[in-house]
């Protein structure tokens, strides 16, 4: 009998959560949507969030299998590619990644060397796909609506790490108004997820909570068929659709998405430095 189990890190500045998934008896791992810190006013990185997730994996003796994205955040970089330099293991994503490449490379004018084939993951998972975090069946769900390239990861057993879909029920959900967004798509992929058992369980990539209760990391179906604030039961897709289009017009850019999404599209990976030993990113002006 497998006993899996999720251990979940959040970073306060970006309201992101990170996982390690494993199980009893077998130290093979995967993470789930690492950080990597930037601060923007100085463009400075860092690896605190990240060591967090290495330090756990070297504590409980585990081996990284897997370092796998949920999509390619707007929000945070992307820790994939330091982990992957410090303990191995393959960098995964979703197969529409390719457009989500294309898309940005156009955006930020970017060069040769980024390619948009999915490289620099070492796989693409293509939807409906199964693949194996140890002896842990997992389930591959496309679910766009938030970017064309969002998936979810069904872990039997213990539940499915839901990326930017839904958020806990008083959040409600992602938004739909990045390139590629759809609000449609959105609605007709939470439901998918809400499909599932009402006992399933729901791990968050974000939560943002109100000043009255903590961030909390997983709910279930149930709660969020009752409760959410976007896409209860009995909330239809027209409804939804209008009220995302209209709260979507009255959001700011991410604050981190112009640096993220050049590093992010590459699993994580710095631009190459320049002659002068400096790496350097890009910002389009007056763009967005
Ligand atoms: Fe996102």
């Amino acid at each position: 009998m497998i006993t899996p189990h999720a251990e979940a890190f959040f970073d306060p500045l970006t309201s992101t959560y990170s996982y390690v998934v494993h199980a009893e008896g077998n130290p093979q791992c995967a993470i789930i949507d690492p950080v990597l810190d930037y601060e923007p006013h100085s463009a400075t990185t860092s690896t605190r969030s990240a060591q967090q997730l290495i330090d756990y994996i070297k504590k409980n003796q585990l081996e990284l299998q897997w370092i796998i994205e949920t999509h390619a955040h707007a929000d945070h970089l992307s820790a994939g590619s330091w982990i992957k330099s410090q303990l191995g293991g393959q960098l995964a994503i979703g197969t529409p990644i390719t457009q989500v490449q294309h898309t940005f490379k156009n955006i930020y004018h970017l060069n040769d060397q980024v390619k948009t084939n999915g490289e620099p993951f070492d796989r693409l998972f293509a939807a409906e796909e199964q693949f194996l975090i140890g002896d842990m069946v997992v389930d591959v769900l496309h679910v766009p609506g938030h970017t064309p390239a969002d998936m979810a990861y069904h872990v039997h057993g213990l539940g499915i790490f839901v990326g930017d879909t839904i958020f806990l029920p008083d959040v409600g959900s992602a938004r739909c108004d990045f390139p590629g967004g759809n609000a449609e798509q959105l609605y007709d992929s939470v439901h998918r997820l809400l499909a599932f058992p009402e006992d399933t369980v729901l791990f968050m990539c974000h939560d943002y909570p109100p000043t009255s209760r903590e961030a909390q990391y997983h709910c279930t179906v149930a709660d969020q068929r009752k409760n959410n604030i976007h896409l209860r039961d009995g909330i239809s897709k027209a409804e939804f659709v209008a009220m995302r289009t209209q709260r979507d017009a009255t959001l700011g850019l991410p604050k981190l998405m112009l640096p993220a999404l050049q590093v992010n599209i590459q699993a994580g990976q710095l631009p190459t430095a320049e002659e002068d030993g400096h790496r350097y990113l890009k910002i389009p002006l007056n763009r967005f």
